[in-house]
């Protein structure tokens, strides 16, 4: 139970600070996005070729204050409109997570509201619901820098798992990959640039899968493959096909996905299916994922400007969270490095 459960409309102000975006954003009733504002923090990082913890830290506090007051009036909206403050408490970098965490606290102290501790991995999934009818039960493929896998979206508020990782992150292949081609992080975008001007000629590794009932992912052989494919030419003096590498690295990292998420429509029977995190911004995976209508599946897709970290998923999953009964946290919410996918 919750203090908000039963009222008609609900206005959440969420807060996003768990990697190297700050954001804020006003959403009301989980669907509708009243405003967004996200400052990002990846020229900072770039030099250093990856996302630097303590550095991400320090922006946060200066960005935070900004955001949320920018947030307010481009909802053109005051503390009076607001029902609840919700914000990420995991999973991500714990110092960035707690700039978040702290603010959102004295911000429901201050203005005497609600607050509620959102997972970062449950508002990917449900940037599917904003402008959207999407209901749950569906599978959701969620594939970003921290996370790759396969989970049953029960109902708005729990998760049950169907298939992980054994290793590497599909997003985290992305970036590794585009750092051996010498392309600036996050690797993703460039990776899907520089693809579209090669032909995906390599052959690259993906795991096999043997048995519909144990489905996993693996994204450690395919980097490896790419880091000593160019490391070969390299040594060779070969210059190096940057673009063929691309699609073809491109090609394997979004097969293995596609194809493990059609196993896991075979294997559960549900034909209503999303994708989450920063990798579905992909176009390469979208088409694929669009092949599923095929074999029958409806297929969802969040919007892509609320694939990559904002805060607008997080308000609409704590909308759905209040909706649900969720209830909220006390002042003594704490950050954490990892959420479990449940
Ligand atoms: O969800 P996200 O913003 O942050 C995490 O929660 O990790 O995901 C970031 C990841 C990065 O690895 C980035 O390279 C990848 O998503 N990414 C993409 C694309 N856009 C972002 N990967 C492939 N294609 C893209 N267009
Ligand atoms: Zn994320």
């Amino acid at each position: 139970m919750n203090s908000l459960q039963n009222k008609k409309d609900i206005v959440v102000l969420s807060i996003e600070s768990s990697c190297d975006e700050t954001a804020c954003a006003i959403v009301r009733n989980g669907r509708e996005v009243v405003s967004n504002v996200v400052a990002t923090q990846i020229e900072i990082h770039r030099r250093f070729g990856g996302v630097v913890p303590e550095i991400a830290s320090r922006n946060h506090t200066l960005a935070i204050e900004n955001v949320v007051k920018e947030a307010l009036k481009q909802a053109s909206m005051t503390k009076d409109d607001i029902d609840a403050i919700a914000v990420t408490y995991g999973a991500g970098l714990l110092g960035a997570l707690l700039v978040g965490v702290n603010f959102a606290k004295g911000l429901a102290y201050a203005w005497d509201k609600p607050l509620f501790a959102v997972s970062h991995v449950k508002g990917h999934i449900a940037a599917n619901y904003i402008d959207s009818t999407l209901e749950p039960p569906y599978l959701c493929l969620l594939a970003s820098g921290g996370h790759t896998a396969i989970v049953k979206v029960k109902d708005y508020v729990n998760l049950e798992l169907v298939c992980q990782s054994r290793d590497d992150a599909a997003g985290e292949a992305f970036d590794k990959t585009a750092r051996v081609l010498g392309l600036p992080y996050p690797g993703g975008p460039e990776i899907q640039k520089l693809a579209l001007l090669g032909k995906p000629v390599y052959d690259m590794p993906k795991p096999k899968l043997t048995r519909l009932d144990d489905l996993f992912f693996s994204y450690s052989g395919l980097k490896t493959f790419v880091i000593n494919l160019v490391h070969n030419m390299e040594q060779k003096g070969d210059k190096i096909p940057s673009a063929d590498i691309a699609a073809s690295f491109q090609k394997a990292a979004t097969d293995q996905l596609v194809d493990t998420l059609r196993f896991a429509v075979e294997n559960t029977g549900i034909k209503k299916i999303a994708i989450a995190g920063g990798v579905s911004a992909n176009q390469e995976l979208r088409d694929k994922v669009d092949g599923l209508k095929k074999a029958g599946c409806e297929v969802h897709y969040p919007k892509l400007k609320y694939c990559t970290d904002n805060a607008a998923m997080i308000g609409a999953e704590a909308c759905f969270m209040i909706k649900s009964g969720v209830e909220e946290s006390d002042l003594s919410l704490d950050a954490k490095a990892t959420v479990p996918l449940r």
